[in-house]
């Protein structure tokens, strides 16, 4: 075994591999990127989040002090957690639009099941680093927005109460619910991340790009990974480093007020952006929904959606079956209208 790893991951053998890697040329080769730009975005992530290590402290007393001494005393500190945050939202945005490309194109038809299984679990880490995230600047909004994000999770039928307490460390959020969240932030959810990118790339590397089965009939040309499509990446992220530097100074990320757990929750207070669907969806559903709690009906609903999204590979099989293509296709472009509808309604409603 050892000798076997040896062999694979001697520089030359790891050149050879990156000699030989092609990425197929045709019209939807545009979404080739998005995987790329969200490796990109997860590297600034980890660099700028290490800088904030530096100065940041994960108690109720010090956390929200110490964000304020990072923006206003700490030379360019302001532009390193303006960068974190402005990146977290970007990462999220290009992950979704990987997931819907990977889904549209099919990429996910044997034999890369495994490919899509560690990436909807990859989806899973990123949304968990965007909601562990968020508290630890320890003010107003995150405090209240966690609050009501853990509430959430208690609604679930039995196994709600401990996953609320265990999410807390506690009944209420409290430092012990900050000290928690921050070490998900930056140990636990790192790690599960680093192995499943490994993996994810890992499988990638081994089952090569995949052709949309629609164009399974055309000649698709090729091009060379080194150096070409390589350096087209390269373009990619050197543009969003230029959208990140000027969010970040032209919209540097607020840092609010202290949250103070005694004060009375502020008038209409929203997740972030990539929550709001469900949140908005939540308050559309009636409160009592065919002799159940509409919103614990509403939540349960969106756990076994995302338990369906593991199985996507195992059930549209076989591929080029025009009617479940056809099917796929419309539940695809049915969520995402809904997804966007629901996000657009959950922004411009109190
Ligand atoms: C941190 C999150 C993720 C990273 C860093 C990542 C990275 C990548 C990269 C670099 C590629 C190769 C280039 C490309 O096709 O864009 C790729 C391919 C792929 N990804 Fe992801 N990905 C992530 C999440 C996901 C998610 C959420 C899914 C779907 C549920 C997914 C499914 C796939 C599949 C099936 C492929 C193979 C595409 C093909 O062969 O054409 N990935 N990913």
């Amino acid at each position: 075994m050892k000798d076997w790893l040896d062999e694979r991951l001697s520089i030359s053998a790891l050149v050879a591999i990156a000699q030989k890697k092609e990425v197929p040329l045709h019209r939807h080769s545009i979404w080739y990127y998005f995987g790329g730009m969200t490796l990109f975005l997860f590297t600034v992530q980890v660099v700028t989040g290490i800088l904030l290590l530096l100065y940041y402290r994960p108690s109720a007393e010090n956390a929200f002090e110490s964000v304020q001494f990072i923006i206003t005393e700490v030379q360019f500190g302001w532009l390193i957690r303006s960068i974190h945050s402005w990146s977290a939202n970007l990462m999220i945005a290009t992950l979704f639009i990987h997931l819907f490309s990977v889904f549209f194109l099919r990429a996910y038809h044997r034999p890369r099941e495994i490919t899509w299984v560690s990436g909807v679990i990859l989806l899973f880490i990123v949304i968990c680093f965007g909601f562990s995230g968020y508290l630890l600047p320890w003010n107003k909004l995150a405090y209240f927005a966690t609050k009501v994000g853990t509430e959430i999770a208690g609604v679930i039928p039995i196994v709600g109460r401990p996953a609320l307490r265990f999410l807390r460390g506690g009944n209420d959020v409290t430092g012990a619910t900050l000290t928690r969240f921050f070490g998900f932030h930056v140990a636990v959810l790192p790690a599960t991340a680093t192995v499943f990118i490994a993996i994810h790339i890992l499988l990638v590397q081994l089952h090569g790009m995949s052709v949309p089965p629609s164009l399974a009939k055309e000649n698709v040309g090729k091009m060379k990974f080194v150096p070409n499509f390589l350096l087209r990446d390269l373009i990619g992220w050197i543009l969003a480093i230029g959208v990140l530097a000027a969010l970040a100074a032209l919209f540097p990320w607020e840092l609010g007020e202290k949250a103070d757990p005694f004060a009375p929750a502020p008038a209409g207070i929203k997740p972030e952006w990539y929550f709001l669907f469900m949140f908005q969806t939540l308050k559309f559903i009636p409160a009592k929904l065919l002799g159940f709690d509409g919103e614990v009906l509403g939540i349960m609903a969106f756990n076994i959606i995302a338990l369906l999204l593991f199985i996507v590979p195992f059930v549209d099989r076989p591929p080029g079956n025009p009617r479940r293509r056809l099917l796929f296709n419309v539940i695809g472009v049915i969520a995402l209208l809904y997804i966007v509808v629901m996000t657009i309604i959950g922004y411009v409603t109190k």
